[in-house]
């Protein structure tokens, strides 16, 4: 069987309860049963609870956009990955906005990423360089970087619950003055998290682990970044708001994997 193909959609703050639930049932309505394209929403942490006594997980799955890595205790206004448990399948963990907006180090996501595994919730641990990292030639240290400190707990044999996330935050559609990545140098930035991967847990491994990449998706753009070699599937924020963009960017991605 050929790796799955992920489509998945970062709500970030936008949507109440009321807006999250209708969505999830238009969508659940229209959506067929895609074996090999895995269907992900990660709405705000207060609709996560009644969506996930709606959701068809035949259909799709539900994502935290984050979550503490300490199971229990005095952490005033964190939800933990135990609370979350049976509730999420996913978790986005080292979003660009949790690093730069809340300050999030790459030792709290390499904490987060062994929470989330410890707790049976599968990571989407994102990475990607800023603009400014670009123009200086860092992107490849920042990448590795992201990734070794991402993965430092993650033993060989948990690897393939892992989802990797290359977002370069430049590309980033709320960022307010975002390029987009041409798929050269998407291609060319997953190439090294694969060789990253490589020295860390062997090449089959590395092979393996899915890639999926994020920034300003659109459905105009997914089919060119989905044959990117390497990646294995799309992180949106902006066109998963729209619920027939991000129905056509699933179709697309059943297209392209057939
Ligand atoms: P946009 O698709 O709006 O650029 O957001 C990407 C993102 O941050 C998804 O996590």
């Amino acid at each position: 069987m050929g790796m799955k193909t992920y489509v998945v959609g970062n709500w970030k703050l936008n949507f109440n309860v009321g807006e999250s639930s209708i969505y999830l049932h238009k969508l659940q309505k229209s959506l067929p049963n895609y074996r090999d394209v895995e269907v992900v929403v990660a709405p705000s942490m207060l609709a996560l609870q009644p969506l996930s006594l709606q959701i068809d997980r035949h259909k799709m799955k539900l994502a935290a956009q984050n979550a503490f890595y300490r199971d229990y205790g005095a952490f005033t206004g964190e939800t933990s990955f135990a609370q979350l448990r049976g509730i999420v399948d996913y978790c986005i963990i080292g979003h660009s906005e949790r690093r730069h907006i809340f300050g999030e180090d790459d030792k709290m996501v390499g904490k987060k990423v062994e929470a989330a595994l410890r707790n049976k919730i599968t990571p989407i641990l994102c990475i990607g360089e800023t603009e400014s990292e670009r123009s200086f030639g860092e992107t490849a240290d920042v990448v590795r970087d992201q990734l070794l400190s991402g993965l430092r707990d993650v033993a060989e044999e948990e690897i393939d619950k892992v989802l990797i996330a290359y977002e370069p935050v430049w590309a980033i559609s709320t960022t307010g003055h975002s390029k987009l990545a041409s798929p050269d140098e998407v291609a060319e930035v997953v190439k090294l998290i694969r060789k990253t991967l490589s020295e860390l847990y062997g090449e089959k491994v590395a092979e393996a682990t899915s890639v999926l990449f994020g920034g300003s998706v659109n459905p105009s753009n997914a089919g060119a970044y989905l044959t990117v070699p390497g990646v294995n599937g799309l992180l949106m924020g902006g066109s998963s708001l729209i619920l027939s963009e991000f129905a056509d960017i699933i179709d697309i991605a059943k297209r392209v994997k057939s």
